[in-house]
C-alpha cells in the first residue's frame, strides 16, 4: 500500500500531492482520479526526457514537448514557443500539461498552462529535490523579463502534484544540496527536527524529510495562499539570498545564496537580540555539513544591500526580513537600520 497523499485546500479547488516511491509510474491513474481524460502534453527538458520523459510519453500517449534547460530559458520567449507546440499536439481545453523537470520547467509550464486557451490543467512532476519540497506547491507559476526574476506570472493551482523519490537519484550533487537549503529552511520556520545535516545525504531519497517538508509547504499554503501574511515565512533567507544571487549575476545557484542568507537571517535575529547567538552558530554549522556555502567571500556588502533595497516585488521601500525568535519561530520586521544588516554583511562576504 501507498502512504495517503497529501491534501492541499486552496480557495478554488483541492489537490493531492501522491509521494511515493514508483508515484511517476502510476501518473495514468492520478490523471484519472483528476477527471484528466483530454490530450496530454509533457514539458520537460532533453537530458529529463532522454532519463525519464520519452518512457513516460510512451506509456501516456501524450506529447513530449522541450524546452532549453537553465534558467535563462524561463521567459517569454520559451513561452511563445510553447504554446506553437501545444497548438500543433492540438490540445484543447481538455487537455493537460504535465510539468516533468525542476521548477523551471515548473514554473514556465505552469504559465503556459494558466494561460493557454485562457487556461488548461496542469500536473506537476517535480524531479528536482527543490522543485519537490518548494517550486511544485503553491500554485506560482510564471517566467523572467530582463527587468528581474519571477517579474511576470500567475497563481494556478495544479490538479495534483506527482513526487516520486526514485527520479532523485540522477540529481546532480549540487543541486541535491540545494534543494536541502530550502528544506532546511522549512525546518528553520517549523519543523527543528529537519536541522540534522545526516538527514541529507543523497542515496536515501529523503524518505521521511521529503514528506515532512513537503507537508510544511502545503500547510503554510493552505493558510495563506495568496501570501497575504505567514507565507512570507517562506522567504526566509531570501532577502538575502536573492540579493546575492543578483550580485553575483546569476552564476550562484539559489540553494546555494538561500544557504548563505540563511545565516545572514540567523545572525541579524542574534545580533538584533531576538534569538540568542547560539542560534546563528547551530544554522552555520548545519548548512556547511549538508555542504552549503555559509559565506560569500568577494562581494560587496554594500552591493547586496543594495540590490535588496531596490527589490523589484517589494511593496513599499522598508526591507521587510524574516527573523527568529528560535527554530520554528519566524517573524517578519521591518524598520531594521541599515548598519545593522550591513555589518551582518560584512561579517559573510
Ligand atoms: N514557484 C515557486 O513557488 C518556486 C519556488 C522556489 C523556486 N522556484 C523556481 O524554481 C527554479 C529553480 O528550480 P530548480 O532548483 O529545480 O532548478 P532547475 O529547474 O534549473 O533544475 C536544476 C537542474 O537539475 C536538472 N534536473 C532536475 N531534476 C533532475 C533529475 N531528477 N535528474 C537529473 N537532473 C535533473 C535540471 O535539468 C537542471 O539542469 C527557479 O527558477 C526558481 O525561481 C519557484
Ligand atoms: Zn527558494
Amino acid at each position: 500500500m501507498y502512504p495517503p497523499p497529501i491534501t492541499v485546500r486552496t480557495p478554488e479547488a483541492s489537490y493531492p500531492i501522491y509521494i511515493h516511491e514508483g508515484a511517476l509510474g502510476q501518473l495514468r491513474q492520478w490523471l484519472d482520479t483528476a477527471a484528466i481524460a483530454g490530450k496530454l502534453a509533457i514539458i520537460s527538458n532533453p537530458d529529463l526526457a532522454v532519463l525519464y520523459g520519452q518512457r513516460l510519453a510512451a506509456e501516456l500517449g501524450a506529447t513530449l514537448v522541450l524546452m532549453p534547460e537553465g534558467e535563462q530559458a524561463k521567459n517569454l520567449d520559451t513561452v511563445r514557443e510553447l504554446y506553437s507546440q501545444l497548438i500543433g499536439a492540438g490540445l484543447d481545453r481538455r487537455g493537460a500539461v504535465i510539468a516533468l523537470g525542476g521548477g523551471v520547467i515548473g514554473d514556465t509550464a505552469g504559465f503556459v498552462a494558466a494561460t493557454y486557451l485562457r487556461g488548461i490543467a496542469f500536473v506537476q512532476a517535480p524531479t528536482s529535490l527543490l522543485a519537490m519540497v518548494d517550486a511544485s506547491v503553491g500554485g506560482k507559476v510564471g517566467v523572467d523579463i530582463p527587468e528581474g526574476k519571477n517579474l511576470i506570472g500567475a497563481f494556478k493551482q495544479p490538479a495534483c502534484v506527482v513526487i516520486d523519490p526514485l527520479v532523485l537519484d540522477s540529481l546532480p550533487t549540487a543541486e541535491w544540496r540545494a534543494g536541502a537549503a530550502e528544506v532546511l529552511k522549512a525546518g528553520l520556520i517549523r519543523a527543528p527536527q529537519l536541522l540534522d545535516a545526516a538527514l541529507y545525504q543523497q542515496g536515501q531519497r529523503g524518505a521521511a524529510f521529503l514528506r515532512q517538508a513537503v507537508q510544511i509547504k502545503a500547510d503554510v499554503v493552505e493558510a495563506d495562499p495568496y501570501e497575504a501574511n505567514i507565507r512570507a515565512y517562506l522567504n526566509l533567507g531570501h532577502t538575502f539570498g536573492h540579493a546575492i544571487e543578483r550580485v553575483s549575476g546569476y552564476t550562484w545557484r539559489h540553494g546555494d545564496a538561500v544557504a548563505v542568507g540563511l545565516v545572514a537571517a540567523a545572525r541579524l535575529s542574534a545580533r538584533l537580540g531576538y534569538c540568542p547567538e547560539a542560534l546563528a552558530a547551530e544554522v552555520e554549522t548545519v548548512v556547511a555539513a549538508v555542504g552549503l556555502p555559509t559565506r560569500c567571500p568577494h562581494y560587496d556588502p554594500a552591493a547586496i544591500y543594495a540590490a535588496m533595497a531596490t527589490d523589484k516585488k517589494r511593496v513599499d521601500s522598508d526591507i521587510r526580513f524574516v527573523l527568529l525568535r528560535a527554530a520554528g519561530e519566524p517573524f517578519l520586521q521591518g524598520g531594521i537600520a541599515k548598519d545593522e544588516v550591513l555589518a551582518v554583511l560584512a561579517g559573510l562576504c
